[in-house]
């Protein structure tokens, strides 16, 4: 996790490998890339050894916070449970697991620490971005119309309300700050606690993304694409298929383009909404989406399946990662926890989507529902739809 601290290696690296794999390019030609630090692999560095060695302590306190405490946190509400006479895997209304758990201060630490190491995370690497506010901006105007991939921005698109939440504290949302890919990219990065720093992750979804039964992939669609990491792995795999990334936000499909043709990868990316993607019927042999339906609102969720149903051809393949299967108990700390994330971390539409019977709205559009693909180990597999005649 912390090998972006040795600087020696990583400074060489930058400046004689990683430009011969394409990486880094920009950075290495001198001038267009103002980011200082160059890359190491697929991971642009922050600005400063400062703010790195900051987001270094921030992360490791995310780790201890969502490890150890949450542990605890998790035994005290089962012991808590207990001393009331219920079943700690029974379903609990949402109120009386607020009203159990929210004043027991194991519990209160863990979500306090969780949210306040997210709030500092996002003032400290936002602080430094405005700092190069000039050069990054620059660097980003520069890069708009570059290829090989192309960038399609809309400033005149009319935002849908829910679009413009700051979930998960994010200062200024995902369509509210001209620097927000970035900030969503060095934020993620803490996030995942040191494991996708070269986008692993995302590599690993688009590897076990299901391809159409007859095994034609000519045009890929990456929907809510973010900082574009996925739509790039995805075209990675599929290298000589179309492969488009859609985002409400300007900030965060220009950030991914200029990721994207930095890193010689030529995924296109558009300023588009999900619910009204305006490509035709029938247009494309896999849609894919991560983390898109916790954050978006009830109605919007079922839009956007009705619209994927519209454009994906039959037997078409639809893999949205953040719907999962089997369905979640609501016990008492899970609801807590949902609440509390609902309430003080901005995931303003996480219980609404934690309410949808997605298998209701998959086969109400056409798609037939079945678990997939277990990202990592423990987890509740990903759902795979598939459009039927
Ligand atoms: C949590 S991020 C996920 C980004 C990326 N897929 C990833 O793997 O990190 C959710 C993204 O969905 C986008 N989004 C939310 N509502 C949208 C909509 N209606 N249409 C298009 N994008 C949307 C947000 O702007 C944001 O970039």
């Amino acid at each position: 996790m912390f090998s972006r601290r040795k600087l020696i290696g990583s400074t060489v690296m930058a400046a004689s490998v990683l430009p011969s794999l394409g990486w880094g390019k920009a950075w290495a030609k001198g001038g267009v890339d103002f980011e200082p630090r160059g890359a190491i692999g697929k991971l642009e560095r922050m600005p400063s050894l400062d703010l790195e060695s900051r987001d270094d302590f921030n992360m490791s306190y995310r780790i201890f916070v969502n490890g150890e405490l949450r542990k605890a946190a998790e035994k005290r509400a089962v012991e808590i449970l207990k001393a009331n006479g219920m079943d700690p895997t029974a379903e609990v209304p949402l109120k009386q697991a607020v009203a159990l758990f929210e004043s027991d201060p194991i519990l209160a630490t863990n979500m306090h620490g969780y949210v306040r190491g997210q709030q500092i995370m996002w003032s400290q690497i936002r602080d430094a971005l405005y700092a190069n506010g000039d050069a990054l901006m620059a660097e980003m105007e520069a890069a708009d119309n570059t290829g090989p991939g192309r960038l399609e921005l809309n400033p005149r698109m009319d935002l849908p309300a829910y679009t413009k939440e700051e979930i998960h504290n994010q200062p200024g949302g995902y369509v509210g700050d001209e620097f927000a890919g970035h900030l969503y990219y060095y934020g993620t990065n803490n996030f995942w606690m040191g494991h996708n720093y070269q986008d692993e992750m995302h590599a690993s979804l688009a590897k076990g993304t299901p391809i159409p039964a007859d095994g034609k992939v000519k045009r890929i669609l990456d929907v809510g694409c973010g900082d574009g990491r996925l739509t790039m792995a995805l075209q990675d795999r599929f290298p000589d298929a179309e492969v488009w990334g859609i985002d409400v936000g300007g900030p965060m499909v220009r950030f991914s383009h200029m990721r994207a043709n930095e890193l010689g990868n030529k995924a296109n990316y558009a300023q588009r909404l999900a619910e009204d993607t305006k490509f035709p019927d029938g247009h494309f042999d896999i849609v894919t989406s991560f983390l898109l339906f916790h954050e978006v609102s009830g109605a919007a969720n079922k839009k956007i399946i009705a619209e994927t149903a519209r454009i994906l051809r039959t037997g078409g393949v639809f893999y949205p990662g953040d719907i999962r299967a089997p369905y979640v108990a609501r016990t008492g700390y899970r609801q807590f926890f949902n609440w509390w994330n609902t309430r003080w971390n901005y995931e303003v539409w996480m219980l609404e989507h934690q309410a949808t019977n997605y298998e209701q709205v998959f086969t109400a559009n056409g798609f037939s529902y079945a678990p997939s693909f277990k990202p990592r180990p423990g987890d509740s597999a990903t759902v795979l739809g598939v459009k039927q005649a």
